[in-house]
């Protein structure tokens, strides 16, 4: 079984096919950088155009690298939310218009389910899991029970975790996409500890009894860093600290969010093989993965985290989510509507305090 996949709902063009013994036979993505570096952050507008210059190329490059007809897929899946409106329907009316074209099943994937479901295509992880999504637009820890069916147990209150490294390594005069700069500077701090001394920074949400997250005050504090150094552009040496610290901070953060999720999540599923998913393109991040690997270590956990070029968005995952909805028969019609905001599933909570005033992140 042949699935293609289309992903177009932020900065990157991406097409790929996969099959159901877990190939990825082609998955092409085109990033956007050039187009949106000017802008310091990604322009929807300017988004959704590249994606309508670059999509047709990037579908008859991945058909004929696959060396697969239209007639040897079996489906066609493609991003139709969350994500930016412009660029999510360039991709949807491009699978639909394939779909109809070749008289194939239409599958309407959640972007966040194309990364929820990664540790499957990759490694065949056994349902559930728990999943911590640190993404540029989302910051969730969720339970994935099954394709469809995911509880949520947290979520940002403000900014998500990649926007506070866009936006906190903007601060520190890195150019744009600021987290994999950041982390390049944070590799050359020579002292972390020391760093982290000279800069001590906040830990929103620390010990609450729940599992959502906050990151406006660490993004404000690194301003009020930035703000004492000296004027002018900064010196490599104080971004290095600078950028080690709130990594450093990050990852605690990011640790204690998940230890009240973990107790309840083992508790309730006793799962057989208890793992901790992360996804998303946060997840590239090798500092926080150090620091979740400690966690679930210490909690007889597995971490899981993606080979790096699956950690951003691609169409590897969104043709895996698709071929494994078509799998059970859950197609979409041609009259699916784009979304810019589609929740993966409502909140619960798993013996842990009452959320208050929390509003979703998409
Ligand atoms: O999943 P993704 O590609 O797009 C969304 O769905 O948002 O995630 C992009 C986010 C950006 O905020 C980017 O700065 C961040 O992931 N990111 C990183 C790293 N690589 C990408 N953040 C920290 N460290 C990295 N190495
Ligand atoms: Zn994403």
């Amino acid at each position: 079984m042949y699935v293609l996949g289309i992903e177009t709902s932020c900065d990157e063009t991406s097409v790929a096919i996969v099959d159901d013994k877990r190939t990825i036979v082609v998955n092409h993505v085109l990033s956007q950088l050039k187009e949106h570096e000017a802008f310091g952050g990604v322009v929807p507008e300017i988004a959704a155009r590249a994606h309508m210059d670059h999509l047709d190329t990037l579908i008859r490059a991945a058909m004929s690298d696959s060396g697969l007809g239209f007639k040897d897929l079996d489906g066609v899946a493609a991003t139709c939310g969350p994500g930016l409106i412009g660029g999510v329907m360039v991709g949807m009316m491009a699978g639909k218009a394939i779909a109809v074209a070749h008289d194939l099943p239409f599958i309407a994937v959640n972007h966040l389910e194309g990364h929820a479901l990664t540790p499957r295509l990759t490694d065949d992880l056994a349902f559930p899991y728990l999943l911590l999504l640190i993404s540029g637009g989302h910051t969730q820890i969720l339970v994935a029970e099954d394709i469809g069916k995911y509880k949520r147990l947290g979520t940002t209150l403000d900014d998500a975790a990649g926007e506070c490294f866009d936006k906190s390594a903007k601060l520190m005069g890195l150019p744009y996409p600021g987290g994999p700069q950041l982390e390049k500077m944070a590799e050359k701090c020579a002292d972390p500890e020391k760093a982290a001394a000279r800069f001590p920074l906040p830990l929103p949400m620390k010990g609450r009894k729940n599992c959502d997250f906050s990151f406006s005050g660490l993004k404000t504090a690194v301003r009020n860093h930035v703000e004492k150094l000296p004027e002018g552009p900064l010196q490599p040496e104080d971004i290095a600290d600078l950028a080690c610290a709130f990594q450093i901070t990050m990852g605690e953060i990011l640790v204690d969010r998940c230890e009240q999720a973990i107790e309840g999540f083992l508790q309730q599923y006793k799962p057989k093989t208890p793992t901790l998913v992360i996804s998303g393109g946060v997840s590239a991040n090798m500092a926080i993965r150090k620091a979740l690997q400690a966690l679930t270590s210490h909690h007889g956990m597995d971490l899981y985290a993606p080979p790096l070029e699956l950690c951003s968005d691609n169409a590897a995952m969104i043709a895996w989510a698709g071929l494994e909805r078509l799998q059970k028969g859950l197609t979409d019609d041609f009259d699916f509507k784009a979304r810019p905001r589609w929740p993966l599933d409502r909140s619960i909570d798993l013996g842990t305090a009452p959320r208050q005033g929390a509003r979703t992140n998409k």
